[in-house]
């Protein structure tokens, strides 16, 4: 699945459609640069799933946020300044991993320790400023 957004507005079409296909297990690498727009896909989506106007910052520095929504916790892990790999496991990518719904900002930094079979949401920004984003192994 693609799409080509123009605004923060349209990314609700996107989530209404990935909502429901995540379930316990999954993890998702957002895959993008900086400032592409990750987190705030993930803060439309919490939006969405908790029918709620929560605030959804950044994880830049906590690494971690956790969200309760009606079928399960969902993980928004941001590992930019993760400096190894295995300080994953200090933030609990293990229980996280298997219990919730992880959304991952800079998934590359946890190399091998990314589940093989992730679903993945890839962005781009176009010159007129609108996205690109890819969704795969969602079904
Ligand atoms: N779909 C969109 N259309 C237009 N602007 C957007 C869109 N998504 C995000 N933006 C804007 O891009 C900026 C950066 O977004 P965001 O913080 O979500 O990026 P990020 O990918 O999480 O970056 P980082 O890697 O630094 O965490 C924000 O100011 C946001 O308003
Ligand atoms: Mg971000």
């Amino acid at each position: 699945m693609r799409w080509v957004v123009q605004n923060e507005t349209e990314l609700l079409d996107i989530v209404k459609v990935i909502a429901p296909l995540l379930k316990v297990g999954d993890v998702v690498a957002l895959y993008g640069t900086l400032g592409v727009g990750k987190t705030t896909f993930v803060r439309a989506l919490v939006k969405y799933l908790t029918q709620q106007d929560i605030d959804v910052p950044s994880p830049t520095f906590t690494l971690l946020q956790m969200y309760d929504t009606p079928n399960f916790e969902l993980y928004h892990f941001d590992f930019y300044r993760l400096k190894h790999p295995e300080e994953a496991y200090e933030i609990g990518i293990e229980d996280a991993f298997e219990n919730g719904v992880s959304m991952i900002e800079w998934p590359d930094k946890i190399g091998a320790l990314l589940p093989r079979k992730h679903k993945s949401l890839s962005f781009e920004i176009l010159p007129d400023n609108s996205r690109v984003i890819e969704a795969e192994n969602f079904k």
